[in-house]
């Protein structure tokens, strides 16, 4: 339960456990003392992912056919069972809006996102079953309010892996932008079905459960959108060209998302990079688009693919040995060794710590360069492979390691 090595990070459940730790010890909890340890009903419904309500102290959790709330000491408190359910991810539209011809078959639901929307109190989960359909869930006792599935908006991906998606919820600033609901920003693998699902998009979360807006795109027009599509041409550099949203939160006035993406320019040879994605809040049309390579060195070995994050508060001594104030955010990230070895990571990784400070600048020096009026969309298919002392910057600031 407590060895977190680098080998095992690809795992979701060592994801999961690597951030409990890492949420632990910062809570000065984790080393040597008694755990309380929550399991699914079956090991391989593996858990994936876990939301806290800060008022509550609720814990939610989310796996492979289950969702759960459990007490702040991690005793189950209720069980809402998502799946399996007859379903095949040919199905388009899926079968619970349209009968569907292709075999189906019991198929297993992975939890693909799980946030709780402070703003109304409800949780939001989404799965891969049905093309990605979202249930909202009442807090007290998931209790479904609503699950919205009649039109494509509700369709987040088919994709049954987790460590693909990610979401952030932006509440309204009451001050200044009093018609807006809350925002939910979500970036997304498509699993080859980029016709159907934008990578990355904002959509409305409002108020009432059963809205009929609810999961619209924030703005969508035939010019303009909040949302960003892979360019076929992307794909025709990297047929199975996809983008994995590993971690994703907001800081500021900015909401950024942890990717790791094949490189375009390396024909023959699948080299992967991660990168950091940047947006301003509000930005309904997605000008703001910034997608900067992120990654650390040690020892003049490159870190760079990407397989867990977390963001926290820098606190007293790390905010000292950063330059940055105790309330300031900082950004622990795990990468593995090299560029290659995505799916199957090497044992050698490295835990790195970057100030949003830092990744900021760096946004800016590369917001001054993609501002020719460049689309979004064509950021995605920059990832040129450069040694990282030549690098923008992005990589310049690592701060401490754990392992080997
Ligand atoms: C994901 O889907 C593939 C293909 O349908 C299937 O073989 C695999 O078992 C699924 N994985 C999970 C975790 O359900
Ligand atoms: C610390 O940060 C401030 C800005 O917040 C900067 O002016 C100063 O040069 C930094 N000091 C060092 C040693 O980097």
């Amino acid at each position: 339960m407590e060895e977190h090595d680098g080998a095992g990070l690809n795992r979701p459940e060592t994801k999961l456990l690597f951030l409990i730790c890492l949420s632990s010890v910062l809570l000065r909890a984790c080393s040597g003392q008694t755990l309380n340890v929550f399991q699914s009903e079956r090991p391989e419904w593996s858990l994936s992912h876990l939301a806290v309500h800060q008022s509550s102290g609720a814990v939610y959790v989310g796996g492979v056919n289950r969702v759960y709330k459990l007490s702040s000491d991690l005793a189950p408190l209720v069980t809402h069972n998502t799946g399996p359910e007859l379903d095949n991810q040919a199905c388009y539209p899926p079968l619970i809006m349209q009968p569907c011809s292709e075999p189906l078959a019991r198929t297993d639901n992975v939890n693909k996102l799980l946030l709780v929307d402070d703003l109304h109190s409800r949780l939001l989960a989404c799965g891969s079953l049905y093309q990605g359909v979202c249930k909202i869930l009442r807090l007290d006792d998931l209790f479904i309010l609503a699950e919205p599935s009649h039109k494509k908006e509700h369709y987040f991906s088919s994709v049954n892996q987790t460590g693909s998606m990610s979401g952030v919820i932006v509440s309204r600033d009451p001050g200044r932008d009093r018609e807006r609901d809350a925002t939910l920003y979500i970036g997304t693998s498509v699993g080859g079905k980029q016709d159907y699902f934008p990578t990355i998009s904002s959509r409305k979360l409002p108020k009432d459960p059963e809205s009929a807006a609810m999961l619209d795109y924030e703005l969508h027009t035939d010019f303009v959108s909040s949302l960003v599509k892979i360019p076929s041409d992307t794909l025709a550099l990297v047929t199975h060209f996809d983008i994995d949203y590993v971690y994703g939160f907001s800081s500021g006035n900015f909401v950024y998302f942890l990717t790791v993406q094949p490189e375009t320019e390396t024909p023959g040879e699948l080299f992967y990079t991660s990168r950091v994605v940047r947006l301003c809040k509000g930005d309904d049309k997605f000008h703001s688009y910034v997608s900067l390579p992120v990654g650390c060195v040690k020892n003049r070995v490159e870190y760079r693919l990407l397989q867990a994050a977390f963001l926290a508060k820098a606190g007293s001594v790390m905010a000292a040995a950063l330059n940055v104030t105790e309330r300031d955010d900082v950004l622990f990230a795990v990468f593995s060794k090299g560029q290659k070895q995505y799916r199957r990571p090497s044992d050698d990784s490295t835990l790195c710590v970057f100030t949003i400070r830092d990744i900021n600048a760096d946004q800016r020096e590369a917001a001054v360069v993609l501002s020719g009026g460049r689309k979004p969309g064509a950021a995605l298919a920059s990832g040129k492979r450069r040694p990282v002392h030549k690098s923008a910057g992005a990589y310049r600031r690592w701060f401490l390691w754990f392992g080997h």
